[in-house]
């Protein structure tokens, strides 16, 4: 029987299995057509399997392709300055409050051209594939004009035929309020609503509708209106919910039926009732609280209630400068106390969830053959041993597309 690639032989093959992680030690994994057609013990591998190609993993364990279901990879110019500013004491509201913060990479955003946001786009998502991703979210959300929220999703359409992992897309309009409607708050959201969801929606140049909803933001009704029409208009709902200050985020998140709602530093009580009450995927980024020193989000009492929990880079310039997922997992084993199995959970099988997707982010015979292969002895040691890229191969719909 002809196959596309076989990997075979790796030291420990991690899937999930009725909401449980199970490992097979010195396993192997068959791939036709882009699918998962064949995994197991590597004993038990078929003798008619004819693989084109023969991936030996005898030193690497073989995980799901990471999901980075959060990410603002696109923008320009960079904000060291601010981070020195924020050593110094200022806090993130602080730097927004003078104009820095979202509106300092607005401002170099709207200058740079499609071309130099597609080129660092590019250098960017080569950077994921090398850390193990193989699928990826990324919002717009530095443009703030029709204009250039419209630039920001078209160059993230286009990096799609540049790069061989699958990009999701959501409209971040909301993000923050740009400095011409400093005064008409009202008219932004008339132009998010009336004007930019309407032609995003007809154009197919989003999936998902995201919002900063935080105090000097946008507010709890201000969200719900964009989300109305994000709705009407047929684009799901992620939302920036419960980062800084406590807005009831994660209750509006479960009131509209959202994706996932991420952050939630700040969730209440009633919050995390509101979501375990409801299909909501908590989208936490701890690379958040660790760079801007503040609270993490309270992850045990959530996964005590039963909320799936996602972990995502939160990769952008102001809180988070990494697209290093394997950190953010060691992030949240020391800092949350997650277990290593949890976060192998957050950046594969919930992280799907985060995006609505149902066939990728675990190793199961039809799902996508896409894989993250780790130089590792087990995969608790991918957040033990810190800081590291520990990728060997990267495999998207069968093929190997990055070796270390
Ligand atoms: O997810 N909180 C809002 N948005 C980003 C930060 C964006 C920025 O500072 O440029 C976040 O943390
Ligand atoms: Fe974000």
């Amino acid at each position: 029987m002809k196959i596309d690639l076989l990997i075979a032989n790796a030291r420990q093959l991690v899937f999930f299995e009725n909401g449980q992680l199970r490992t097979i030690e010195n396993g192997s994994v068959a791939c036709a057509n882009g699918l998962i057609t064949w995994f197991g013990p590597a004993e038990a591998a078929p003798q008619e399997f004819e693989p084109v190609e023969t991936l030996e993993a005898a030193d690497c364990i073989t995980l799901p392709g990471l999901i980075d279901s959060h990410t603002h990879t696109i923008f320009a110019g960079s904000r060291e300055d601010e981070f020195e500013l924020k050593l110094k004491g200022a806090t993130y509201q602080e730097i927004a409050a003078r104009g820095g913060g979202i509106k300092n990479t607005m401002r170099a955003t709207r200058k740079a051209t499609r071309d130099e946001l597609t080129a660092t786009g590019l250098e960017r998502l080569r950077n994921a594939i090398a850390f193990g991703i193989t699928t990826i979210e990324i919002k717009s959300g530095y443009g703030l004009s029709f204009d250039d929220e419209i630039k920001m999703l078209e160059v993230i359409r286009s990096l799609r035929s540049l790069v061989p992992i699958d990009i999701a897309s959501t409209f971040l309009g909301a993000h923050t309020l740009p400095p011409e409607f400093s005064e008409n708050r009202q008219d932004y959201i008339g132009l998010i609503c009336e004007k930019m969801i309407p032609y995003i929606a007809e154009n197919k140049l989003a999936e998902f509708c995201d919002a900063f909803c935080e105090a000097g933001v946008f507010s709890i009704d201000e969200t719900r209106t964009v989300f109305e029409t994000a709705k009407h208009y047929g684009l799901k709902l992620k939302l920036h919910a419960d980062q800084l200050t406590n807005s009831g985020g994660a209750e509006l998140c479960a009131e509209m039926g959202a994706v996932s709602a991420d952050h939630l530093e700040t969730i209440s009580e009633r919050g995390i009732d509101a979501l375990a009450k409801s299909n909501v995927v908590a989208g936490l980024l701890p690379g958040c609280s660790f760079f801007l020193h503040v609270q993490y989000p309270p992850v045990l009492k959530m996964i005590e209630a039963g909320i799936p929990i996602a972990l995502a880079t939160d990769f952008n310039p102001g809180s988070c400068m990494t697209q290093n997922l394997q950190m953010i997992m060691s992030i949240a084993c020391t800092q949350m106390r997650m277990s290593p199995a949890e976060v192998v959970r957050a950046v594969t099988v919930n992280a799907a969830r985060a995006l609505d997707r149902n066939d990728i982010g675990n190793i199961k015979t039809g799902m996508k053959a896409d894989f993250a292969l780790f130089r590792a002895p087990n995969y608790q040691f991918i957040p033990y041993n810190f800081a590291q890229n520990h990728i060997s191969h990267v495999v998207k719909n069968g093929k190997i597309i990055f070796s270390a």
